[in-house]
C-alpha cells in the first residue's frame, strides 16, 4: 500500500472516531423514574427509563438536559414520544407549563390535536447512561424472570404500544414487580411492540 493512502484511512478513521463519539455524547438515557429538576433543584417533574435526551451540558454531577416529544391537547403534563401512542416520556408539574417549547401540531385519527414540546431542565449525571440498549437488556432480563412463570411469556410484538401500559399494570402485584419495574418493563414492552418500527 502506498503510504498516503494509509495517512488516508487512518485520517478517515480518526474523523470518524470523533464523530461518533460526539454524537453519542450528545443523546443520554435515565436508568430507572428519575428527578428532573430547574436549575435550583427544586423537581419540576418526572422522567421514565429509556427516555432519548439531548445532553446540552454536564457540570459535575448534574446535567442540562433536553426531552422532545408530543403533548396532547388538554392534558400538557404529559410529553409523549408520538403522536397517538401513549408511550410517556415525561410527566412535568403543572406549574411549569408554560415553560414548554411547543413546535408543530398535528391531529391524530381521533381528531384530537397533538403539539411537539420540548422541555429542558436537569438531572442527576449518575442517574443518565448513554446506552439505550443496556437499559432494554436489564429490562428484557425482567421480563424473562418475571413474566414466563405462570403462562407462556407473551413477548413485546404481541401487543401494542398502547396495550402494553394496562397490560403490565395487570401483571403488576402478580409479577412482584416494583414502581420502577412496572415502569421499565412497560417502557421496554412498548419500544418493541408490535405497532412500533
Ligand atoms: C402469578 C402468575 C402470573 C405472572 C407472574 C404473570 N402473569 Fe400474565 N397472566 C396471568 C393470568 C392468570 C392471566 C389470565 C388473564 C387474567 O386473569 O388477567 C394472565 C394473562 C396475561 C396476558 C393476557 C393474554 C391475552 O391473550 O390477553 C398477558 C399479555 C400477560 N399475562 C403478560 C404478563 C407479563 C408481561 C408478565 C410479567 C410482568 C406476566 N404476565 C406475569 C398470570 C401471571
Amino acid at each position: 500500500m502506498k503510504p498516503h493512502n494509509l495517512i488516508k484511512i487512518v485520517t478517515v478513521g480518526i474523523v470518524g472516531f470523533l464523530f461518533s463519539t460526539i454524537l453519542n455524547a450528545s443523546s443520554s438515557y435515565p436508568i430507572k423514574m428519575t428527578s428532573f429538576m430547574d436549575k435550583a433543584g427544586n423537581t419540576i417533574g418526572t422522567l421514565t427509563p429509556g427516555t432519548k435526551l439531548d445532553v446540552i451540558k454536564v457540570s459535575g454531577k448534574k446535567t442540562k438536559v433536553r426531552v422532545h416529544g408530543w403533548s396532547a391537547f388538554g392534558a400538557e403534563t404529559v410529553i409523549f414520544k408520538q403522536v397517538g401512542k401513549r408511550i410517556i416520556l415525561s410527566i412535568l408539574d403543572e406549574s411549569v407549563i408554560s415553560k414548554v417549547k411547543k413546535g408543530q401540531s398535528k391531529t391524530d385519527e381521533f381528531e384530537s390535536v397533538w403539539n411537539e414540546s420540548s422541555f429542558t431542565g436537569w438531572v442527576k449525571t449518575s442517574a443518565l447512561i448513554n446506552s439505550q440498549e443496556k437499559i432494554w437488556e436489564k429490562a428484557d432480563n425482567l421480563f424473562k424472570q418475571r413474566c414466563g412463570g405462570c403462562h407462556q411469556a407473551h413477548p413485546p410484538h404481541e401487543f401494542t404500544a398502547n396495550q402494553w401500559p394496562n397490560i403490565v399494570k395487570a401483571m403488576k402485584d402478580r409479577a412482584g414487580l416494583s414502581i420502577d419495574d412496572q415502569w421499565l418493563l412497560t417502557k421496554y414492552m412498548q419500544a418493541h411492540a408490535k405497532d412500533i418500527k
